[in-house]
């Protein structure tokens, strides 16, 4: 087309497709460019050293040059949070920070210099929360400590929140294994401090979730049951419910739908399951997991799909809804009888979920679907707002968490 036009005779429209040519060109070769700069960075995704990198971001050590032994700079008051390490059973360092409950914080005479002694106590005075956090930055993060001050101050709580292993000031690089075997350590700690599981709440947020479900399996495999384990802006697996969604919507900084033109290559889905070693599948550790769940996610988190939460709440429900068997698909029409014991299974399900799930609409602020089987309830709360970071802070959000798991 361009060619053809060339022949026209006016000098001007000549000058102009020659630009419009050249830009095109050029246009042409920055793709080319864009295309190979994408093909080296999928091909370093391949490599669990940069995709643990990308996974964990735990290079990110916000806010930046964070003195962890002072956590009073971030806003806490004067010793009311331990800054300690852990030693884990592999030998690595884990940064941690106890924040003592406020009321029993303000009960003391005067500010207290040996704060050791007092762990234990208020381990004993009230329940704790164990925090896991997401993905990059550090514990002293000002959204974190958002998070600590609302829970010490509003549930009147103790908080531990820990630096997996590569976080902050802790040693040793992540994994799934290595942060799982932090959790427990942190767990551990707070049985050797007195604390009895059923004061314990686990919660984890985001990337947390992973860690909080690999933590709540292992305690359900050994017959222990935590006070609860609460799972916000959870994603299924590191990254994402199924490698078909890790496709469509693994965004980078939130923003370069990142993985998507793979979706378009054939093969592309397998090779990219079979490259992920970074999985944390929550869904794998429901069957596992005794303790009641707590699943929130806001309906506006541009990092995570609130459908993953979605997935999650189903994988927690599907063993009490009849069976859906799927005959064998394959290049066959399915016969009327195939199709009529298809829909017949499909209503009896809609119907068995309609009988044991409850559903709230809560006005201005989202709804909450609930229910109990086997001494085990599962709760999923959807937000209109928060987003993926300022979930944890919505007021109702932690209102509800703290009826349902009767933090009084
Ligand atoms: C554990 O690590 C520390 C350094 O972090 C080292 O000094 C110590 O020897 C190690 N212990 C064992 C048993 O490996
Ligand atoms: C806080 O604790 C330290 C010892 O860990 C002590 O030296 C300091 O005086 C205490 N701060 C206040 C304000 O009492
Ligand atoms: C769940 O339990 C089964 C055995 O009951 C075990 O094989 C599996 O490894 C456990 N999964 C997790 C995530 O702990």
């Amino acid at each position: 087309m361009l060619r053809l036009a060339r022949t026209c005779p006016i000098f001007l429209t000549m000058t102009v497709l020659d630009i419009l040519e050249k830009g095109f060109i050029r246009f042409r070769s920055w793709v080319s460019v864009f295309a190979v700069l994408y093909a080296g960075l999928i091909a370093l995704l391949s490599f669990p050293y940069f995709q643990g990198h990308l996974v964990y971001l735990n290079a990110v050590k916000l806010p930046f040059f964070a003195d962890l032994t002072t956590p009073e700079k971030y806003g806490l008051s004067p010793n009311r949070t331990l800054n300690f390490h852990l030693t884990t059973p592999d030998n690595e360092s884990i940064g941690a920070w106890f924040v003592l409950n406020d009321q029993y914080y303000q009960s003391l005479p005067s500010i207290p210099s040996d704060l050791q002694a007092y762990v234990k106590p208020a381990l004993k005075d009230r329940p704790t929360v164990l925090f896991f956090h997401g993905n990059a930055a550090t514990r002293a993060f000002k959204v974190r400590v958002a998070i600590y001050k609302a829970l010490t101050s509003r549930w009147n709580v103790n908080v531990l929140a820990i630096d997996y292993r590569g976080f902050a000031d802790s040693t040793g690089s992540p994994s799934e294994e290595g942060l799982t075997r932090d959790a427990l350590t942190a767990w551990d700690w707070l049985l050797s401090n007195g604390a009895k599981a059923n004061d314990i709440l686990i919660m984890g947020h985001s990337l947390g979730t992973g860690v909080s479900s690999q933590l709540g399996a292992l305690l359900g495999n050994e017959g222990t049951k935590p006070r609860g384990i609460v799972l916000l802006s959870a994603s299924n697996n590191i990254p994402f419910s199924s490698i078909r969604e890790v496709l469509d919507s693994y965004h980078l900084f939130g923003m370069v739908p990142l993985m998507k033109p793979l979706a378009l290559l054939p093969g592309a889905t397998q090779l990219v399951s079979w490259v992920l070693v970074h999985k944390f599948d929550s869904v794998r550790a429901v069957p596992n997991i005794t303790a009641s769940v707590l699943i929130a996610h806001a309906e506006d988190d541009w990092d995570i799909p609130a459908s993953h939460s979605d997935v999650l709440f189903q994988a927690y429900l599907e063993p009490h809804l009849p069976e859906l068997a799927v005959p064998d698909f394959g290049p066959k029409v399915l016969s009327d009888e195939e199709w009529a014991k298809l829909t017949a299974q499909q209503v009896a399900r809609k119907e068995k979920r309609a009988t044991l799930v409850d559903h709230t609409d809560i006005h201005n602020f989202g709804y909450v679907d609930e229910f109990e089987a086997g001494g085990q309830t599962v709760t999923l709360v959807k937000t209109h707002a928060g987003g993926h970071d300022y979930l944890p802070l919505q007021e109702g959000l932690q209102d509800i968490i703290k009826k349902k798991f009767s933090v009084f």
